[in-house]
C-alpha cells in the first residue's frame, strides 16, 4: 500500500519532535529544588491539572465518536472537541514543562521511564494530527481517527503513571 505525502510528511514531523523530546530529556541537566514543602506544593497541582487534562481527553473520546457517527451527533459537537482538546493542551503544557525541566527523560523504575515516553510520544503525535488537520478539504482516511487514539492512549499512560500512582501512593491531597 502507498503511504501518500500528505500522510508520512505529518508522521516524520511527529516523530521528529518525539525524538528531540527525548534527546533534550536525556542531555538537559535536572533541577533539584532543595525547597521539599514548594515542590510537594507543585507536585499536587500538577497531578490535579494532569487529571484535569485526563478528563478534557475523555470529553475528547466521546464527541470523536459522535463526529464518526459511533454517537449521537449535534452540531455543537466539533466545536466541544475542538474546544476541550485546545484546553487540554494549554493545561499540559506548564505540566511538561516542568517535568522536563525539572526531572528530564528518566529511567528510575519502569513507571517513570514509561511516563517520560508517554510524555514525549503525547507532542510528537500532536504534531501529526494537528498537520493532518490542515488540510482542508482533503480526504484524510485513517490518519487523524489514529493519530487521536495514540493522543488518548498517551494521556491515559501519563495519568496513570503520574496522577494514578501519586493518588494510591500518597493520597488525594490539595
Ligand atoms: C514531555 C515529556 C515528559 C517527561 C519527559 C516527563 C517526565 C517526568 C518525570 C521523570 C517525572 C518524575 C516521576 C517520579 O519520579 O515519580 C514526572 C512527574 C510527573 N509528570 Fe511528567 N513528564 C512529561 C510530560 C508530562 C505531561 C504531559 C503530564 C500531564 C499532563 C505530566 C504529568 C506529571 C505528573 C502529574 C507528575 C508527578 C508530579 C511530580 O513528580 O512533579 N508529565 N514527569
Amino acid at each position: 500500500m502507498l503511504i501518500r505525502p500528505r500522510v508520512w510528511l505529518p508522521a516524520v514531523a511527529g516523530i521528529g519532535v518525539v525524538v528531540a523530546l527525548g534527546v533534550y530529556g536525556r542531555l538537559h541537566e535536572p533541577v533539584v529544588t532543595a525547597d521539599v514543602g514548594g515542590f510537594l506544593r507543585i507536585q499536587t497541582l500538577k497531578v490535579w491539572l494532569a487529571t484535569a487534562v485526563a478528563g478534557l481527553l475523555a470529553v475528547q473520546l466521546l464527541t470523536a465518536l459522535a463526529v464518526y457517527g459511533v454517537l449521537p451527533s449535534g452540531s455543537w459537537v466539533s466545536g466541544v472537541h475542538r474546544w476541550t482538546g485546545r484546553l487540554a493542551l494549554l493545561l499540559s503544557v506548564p505540566v511538561a514543562v516542568h517535568c522536563l525541566y525539572t526531572f528530564g527523560l528518566r529511567s528510575d523504575t519502569p513507571r517513570v521511564l514509561a511516563h517520560s515516553v508517554f510524555g514525549c510520544l503525547l507532542y510528537g503525535v500532536f504534531v501529526t494530527k494537528m498537520l493532518l488537520l490542515s488540510r482542508p478539504g482533503e480526504s484524510r482516511g485513517w490518519g487523524i481517527p489514529l493519530a487521536g487514539g495514540v493522543v488518548l492512549v498517551a494521556v491515559a499512560g501519563l495519568w496513570a503513571t503520574s496522577a494514578l500512582w501519586f493518588f494510591t501512593t500518597i493520597g488525594t491531597t490539595w
